[in-house]
């Protein structure tokens, strides 16, 4: 790393990543520039000393001037889970990001990808991971490090509302099998040391299953303790009710149909790491310092 100050790009800076990855750059006395939709979101980070660029991850001439002359930038697909054709989201989402960084000649990329995106299909929103790591690899010149998290603990909070109103948790995730989750502040701490220390060069693939598995009973039995409801107990729903409780949300068809064929993936074993757990792959958080933040939420609603 050099001694000069580097300036990092840093897309979805308001959402769960990226807002962490972007305060934690802060800290370490990078510029940043923080990307998002909306300015009033923003205006935290740009308290809190970020440059602040309010504008559509679709838009290539946004993103390239939101990149040109940073050091690294910090890339996602922030595709809105209402988008009537999620997928083709997806992809004019990631052809966007890739001309942007193709026209504005950054060197090093962080890409924030997901377990099981080294296959192609059958595995939901997560095809859609593999495709735009496919794209950014065929960018002459970049140095792209590929992080490959699994399911995020924040994800539960979309769980607040169905334990309020119906006392209970249910997903199509079968209750038993236990599956890797992260805190997405375990993923920010590696890619914005990546991002500051810009030390490795070619194409890097780095996947991160956090503290360790949780199955969605022990997932239940712990948010229950912890929010005073012993005995909160997961349901496991078949495909067509949480289709309809999804669509009810006001979630897209085309979403929901792909966040089930990726549970299904999950609980036929073919989302896995490429290696078994070990310590390179393995994050400090745990899920229950997750569910003192959640109780917070819970008592706050
Ligand atoms: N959740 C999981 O378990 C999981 C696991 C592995 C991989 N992933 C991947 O992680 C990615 C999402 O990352 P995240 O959870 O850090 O982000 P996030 O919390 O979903 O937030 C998305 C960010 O992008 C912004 N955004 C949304 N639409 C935009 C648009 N049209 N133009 C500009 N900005 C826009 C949002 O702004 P607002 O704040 O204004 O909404 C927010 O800053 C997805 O690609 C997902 O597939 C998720």
């Amino acid at each position: 790393m050099s001694n000069t100050i580097p300036t990092i790009t840093v897309m979805g800076a308001t959402g769960h990543t990226g807002g962490k990855i972007a305060r934690r750059l802060l800290a370490a006395g990078a510029k940043v520039r923080a990307l998002g939709r909306n300015p009033a979101k923003l205006a935290a980070l740009e308290r809190a000393g970020a440059e602040v660029l309010a504008g559509d991850t679709c838009d290539p001439t946004f993103l390239a001037q939101a990149f040109r002359g940073a050091d690294a930038v910090y890339t996602l697909l922030a595709t809105d889970r209402r988008a009537p054709d999620y997928r083709a989201r997806q992809d004019q989402e990631g052809e966007a990001i890739a001309e942007a960084l193709r026209a504005s000649g950054v060197r090093h990329v962080v890409a924030l990808s997901s377990l099981g995106a080294d296959q192609g299909e059958g595995t939901g929103v997560i095809a859609g991971l593999h495709a735009q790591e496919e794209r950014l690899k065929r960018i002459a010149g970049v140095h792209l490090l590929l992080l490959r998290p699994v399911s995020f603990f924040e994800n539960f909070y979309d769980a607040l509302g169905q334990i309020k109103e119906a006392g209970l948790m249910a997903d199509t995730v079968e209750a038993d099998i236990a599956v890797p989750m992260i805190a997405a502040d375990d993923i920010a701490a590696v890619a914005a040391q990546a991002l500051l220390a810009r030390d490795w060069s070619g194409v890097a693939v780095r996947e991160l299953l956090g503290q360790r598995d949780l199955s969605h009973t022990e997932v239940a039995r712990i948010l229950g303790e912890r929010i005073g409801k012993r005995g909160l107990a997961y349901v496991q729903l078949c495909e067509a009710d949480m289709t309809g409780a999804m669509v009810d949300a006001g979630l897209s068809p085309s979403f929901a149909g792909l966040y089930i064929e990726m549970t299904r993936a999950f609980n036929e074993g073919r989302v896995g790491p490429s290696a078994g757990r070990n310590a390179a792959n393995t994050t400090a958080t745990r899920f229950e310092d997750f569910a003192e933040e959640f109780a917070g939420a819970y008592a706050a609603m």
